[in-house]
């Protein structure tokens, strides 16, 4: 994968220091539709529309790799008819964004499983991936039908599949079978909406990120909003378990 990151943890607090991996939990969209007396559809709609602005922000930003959480496992138990929205809006932003996209550079992958994914959908996730793997500008890695714990049921499936011995199994080893497999974890983690929760998003990848959590809804969620989450970012202390000592030493 052509995407690694490429800064350091410098603790300075007068340099604002963009995360190189953000990860957003999209919440919000039917609050948002309701608020207004519309249906949770035009919620759904306003959030791709927003998704698409905060793309063009991230890249502008210098942000490497965003994981969005589109549909996850548990979605499926929502009504039909939202659960179609949910699929068509999908398919419709591959259609008329991935040109663009690919001329930005950015790199689609999609995160979670395939089974039970409509076979028209998924041949076209999968063209998307495919035309643009050798895009680095932005790494998109699209979390669809994921589930954190479905995850790692898999990777452990495939580790055994695989043969290796029990006391080969690393933190490593396990990482290498996510479907998040060479991406570096996230930085930060975004959630609209205010609920103060993970739901089920990268359980194993989020061990060391920093949270951000906002009351606006995420069809609210501007390049101003962003733009506030990386500079609270910037304000944490990261210390990865270790002392404030320690880290002021690591950077010198
Ligand atoms: C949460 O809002 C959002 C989702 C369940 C899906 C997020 C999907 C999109 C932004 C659009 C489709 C995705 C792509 C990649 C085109 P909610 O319905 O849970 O809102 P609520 O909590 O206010 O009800």
């Amino acid at each position: 994968l052509p995407i690694r990151s490429t800064h350091t943890h410098s603790q300075h607090t007068d340099e604002r220091r963009v995360p190189n991996h953000v990860a957003i939990i999209m919440d919000g969209n039917g609050r948002w539709a309701q608020s207004r007396g519309l249906p949770r559809s035009a919620g759904h709609k306003q959030g791709t529309e927003n998704l698409r602005r905060i793309l063009r922000e991230a890249v502008r930003q210098g942000i490497k790799v965003m994981t969005i959480y589109a549909f996850s496992t548990e979605n499926w138990n929502r009504p039909p008819a939202e659960v179609m929205t949910l699929m068509r809006l999908l398919e419709y932003f591959v259609d008329r964004e991935l040109d663009e996209l690919d001329k930005e550079g950015v790199c689609i992958r999609h995160v979670g499983k395939k089974d039970g994914v409509a076979p028209a959908l998924l041949k076209k996730i999968e063209y998307a991936c495919e035309r643009t793997q050798d895009n680095d500008t932005l790494l998109l890695n699209v979390a669809f039908n994921y589930g954190g714990r479905d995850e790692i049921v898999n990777a452990v499936r495939l580790i055994i599949e695989s043969g290796i011995p029990a006391d080969e199994v690393t933190e490593e080893v396990i990482t290498d079978h996510l479907y998040t497999h060479g991406v570096p974890d996230p930085d930060l983690i975004v959630r609209t909406s205010g609920e103060l929760r993970i739901s089920n998003f990268l359980i194993w990848q989020a061990a060391y990120a920093e949270y951000y959590i906002t009351d606006v809804f995420w069809p609210d969620f501007d390049e101003k909003e962003l733009h506030k989450a990386i500079d609270a970012y910037s304000q944490r202390k990261r210390r990865f378990g270790k002392t404030d000592a320690q880290i002021s030493s690591d950077d010198t």
